[in-house]
């Protein structure tokens, strides 16, 4: 195995087989949905479905980029993508950058576009190659390896920083964002890995000519938790420690999703701490055009394809039954339902110059 493999294999393993979620939560909780007690619908009339970059989906859920470039994430891009393509829901792939740099790992990528060929497929590189030197160039080829839908390019400045020889060079990346969005006619996404996304960015984000921003928020996985444990077995202290300090580093989902949503015109994908059906209506009602879940789905594709079959019928199940119970018939009718705000994330949102009133106002 190269090191980089060697290095996937181990975040999924870690993840896996270790607690690395993040102590603070997504703010979910504090977003309450107001009851309807006469939704004046029948709950079999309700549609989940939407559509995202072009394609459309039968619920606004994607599973989020997660692996690639081993045998074992070829098995598990399977199993995701017969999910995917069974409910319809879209899927994005993890980093591709090992395609990029080893052309013979390619298949655990393309896996996905033959197993879901009409599906919503995002590929997957990181801000770190861009400031190296990619660019235009290596972007295509991700979304051509894949027939992607759209090519996110995930931000994990926390990762790197905290990671044993990680690359912390976050120079440039806005200008050579801007060549990019010029030159692609796919759309591209920026998507953080677990911190969430403040609206300083997201506003910049914006202006370099992006389509969407995928939030994944503080709530849900902490990468800082995961190389906490790698640098355990490697024996490296400093890196150990870190990991531990910054575990609950970040932006709350529930937080960055409006912070996102008000601040600029994009598409906004809600991740980081997604679990349950109530957290994606909740995301939805907060002005998200769909939600994504990560974690999970993997720890649920590796006991096997029925396995996961099942959690995201529950999960698709529950939002229905959601949607249901604040009298929303459709998508767009949920993401204007009237909701309230309480406690920190009140707060924080407040502090931050965001009027939480209003959403209760909405009618
Ligand atoms: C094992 C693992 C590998 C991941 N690899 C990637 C990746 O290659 N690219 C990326 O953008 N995000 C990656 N992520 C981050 C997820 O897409 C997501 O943003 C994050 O895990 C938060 O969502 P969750 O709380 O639902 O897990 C990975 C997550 C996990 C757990």
């Amino acid at each position: 195995m190269t090191k980089i493999e060697t290095r996937k294999q181990r975040h999924i393993n870690i993840s896996l087989h270790n607690n690395v979620q993040s102590d603070i939560s997504t703010g979910f909780e504090d977003i309450r949905l107001i009851h309807r007690a006469i939704p004046e619908m029948n709950l079999s009339e309700i549609s989940t479905e939407t559509k995202l970059f072009g394609k459309r989906l039968n619920a606004p859920l994607l599973i989020s980029a997660l692996t690639g470039g081993t045998a074992e994430a070829r098995r598990i891009n399977s199993t995701l993508a017969h999910a995917a393509k069974a409910f319809g829901i879209g899927l994005g792939v993890g980093s591709q950058r090992i395609a990029i740099e080893q052309k013979e790992k390619e298949g655990s990528f393309r896996v996905v576009r033959e197993i879901a060929p009409d599906a919503l497929i995002i590929g997957n590189l990181g801000c770190p190659q861009l400031s190296f030197g990619w660019g235009v160039a290596e972007a295509k080829r991700c979304i051509e390896m894949i027939a992607a839908d759209a090519l996110a390019i995930h931000m994990n400045p926390l990762q790197e920083a905290v990671q044993l020889e990680g690359e912390t060079n976050y120079r440039g990346i806005l200008n050579k964002l801007k060549e990019i969005t010029r030159s692609l006619n796919v759309p591209i996404i920026m998507k953080e890995t677990g911190c969430g996304v403040a609206f300083e960015d997201a506003v910049r984000i914006e202006e370099a000519g992006v389509a969407g921003i995928e939030v994944s928020g503080l709530g849900g996985t902490s990468w800082a938790a995961i190389e906490h444990f790698i640098a355990k077995e490697a024996g490296k202290k400093e890196q150990e420690a870190l990991g531990k300090a910054l575990w609950n580093w970040g932006i709350p989902t529930a937080v960055s999703v409006v912070e996102v949503k008000r601040s600029t015109g994009l598409r906004v994908i809600a991740s980081g701490g997604i679990r349950t059906g109530t957290d994606m209506a909740k995301a939805i009602a907060l002005g998200a055009d769909a939600v994504g879940i990560a974690k999970p789905f993997l720890d649920k594709a590796v006991e096997g394809r029925d396995i996961l079959v099942e959690h995201i019928e529950s999960i698709l199940g529950e939002f229905r039954v959601v949607m249901f119970l604040v009298g929303a018939k459709n998508v767009e009718e949920l993401r204007r339902v009237p909701l309230v705000i309480l406690g920190k994330t009140a707060e924080w949102l407040n502090t931050r110059g965001v009027a939480t009133e209003e959403y209760a106002r909405r009618r």
